[in-house]
């Protein structure tokens, strides 16, 4: 399909977005490191900042979307259903951007560090009194969420490659110029 005229994004949604992608591609390959029982050294307090970190360009990928003028409409050549399992997957990675760093950082609370290091020094608020079992628990449930969201990942990375390379349309382009 010739895509020609067709609006991409706005320069500041892309930006936000491949921001977004590095920070999550660095979370999720510590956090796994981590899990596995590896030595990661200072990435253990990156892990849970940035983590945090992109709970906070949620918010500030929200209002750049409510505030540029959106892309075209994704192109006609995409069965419905197809747009429909898009829009489920964005929407299921901005839900896990919330609720993951928000399950990490409870757990850690209760698993007994009271002071989770941010960037600048700045420390996360402590949102509940150690209690090891709901911690161990917690953090179970970031084990397979973390399973899960690097699923949704693969997919959408997957997704935009063979949008590039066997439709040929302009869907990744979109992501990448206006
Ligand atoms: C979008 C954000 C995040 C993602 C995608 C993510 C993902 C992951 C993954 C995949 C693991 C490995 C789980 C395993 O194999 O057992 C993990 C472990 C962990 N994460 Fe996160 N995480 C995020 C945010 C956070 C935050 C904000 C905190 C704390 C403030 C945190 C604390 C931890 C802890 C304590 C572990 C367990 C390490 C261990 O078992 O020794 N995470 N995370
Ligand atoms: C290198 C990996 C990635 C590639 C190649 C990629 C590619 C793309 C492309 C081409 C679009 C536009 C789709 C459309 O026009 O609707 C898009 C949108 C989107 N991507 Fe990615 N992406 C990557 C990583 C990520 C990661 C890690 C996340 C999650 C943190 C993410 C979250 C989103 C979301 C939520 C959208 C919907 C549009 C928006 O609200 O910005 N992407 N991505």
């Amino acid at each position: 399909m010739d895509d020609h005229g067709q609006r991409g994004y706005a320069l500041p949604m892309r930006m936000i977005h491949w921001l977004m992608a590095a920070i999550m591609l660095y979370v999720i390959v510590v956090g796994f490191l981590m899990g596995n029982g590896f030595k990661v050294g200072k990435h253990y307090d990156y892990h849970r900042a940035s983590g945090f970190l992109l709970m906070l360009l949620v918010v500030v990928r929200l209002l750049i979307y409510r505030f540029t003028t959106p892309p075209s409409p994704l192109p006609v050549s995409m069965s419905t259903l197809q747009k429909r399992a898009a829009e489920a997957v964005h929407f299921l990675l901005y839900a896990s951007l919330i609720i993951q760093p928000f399950l990490g950082w409870y757990a850690t609370n209760a698993w007994g560090v009271k002071n989770i290091p941010f960037f600048f020094g700045w420390t996360l608020p402590q949102l509940v009194e150690k209690d090891r079992d709901l911690g161990n628990f917690l953090l179970e449930i970031h084990h397979y969420l973390g399973l899960f969201i690097t699923a949704l990942v693969v997919i959408h990375i997957s997704a935009a490659l063979m949008h590039h390379f066997a439709y040929k349309d302009n869907v990744l382009k979109r992501m990448m110029k206006t």
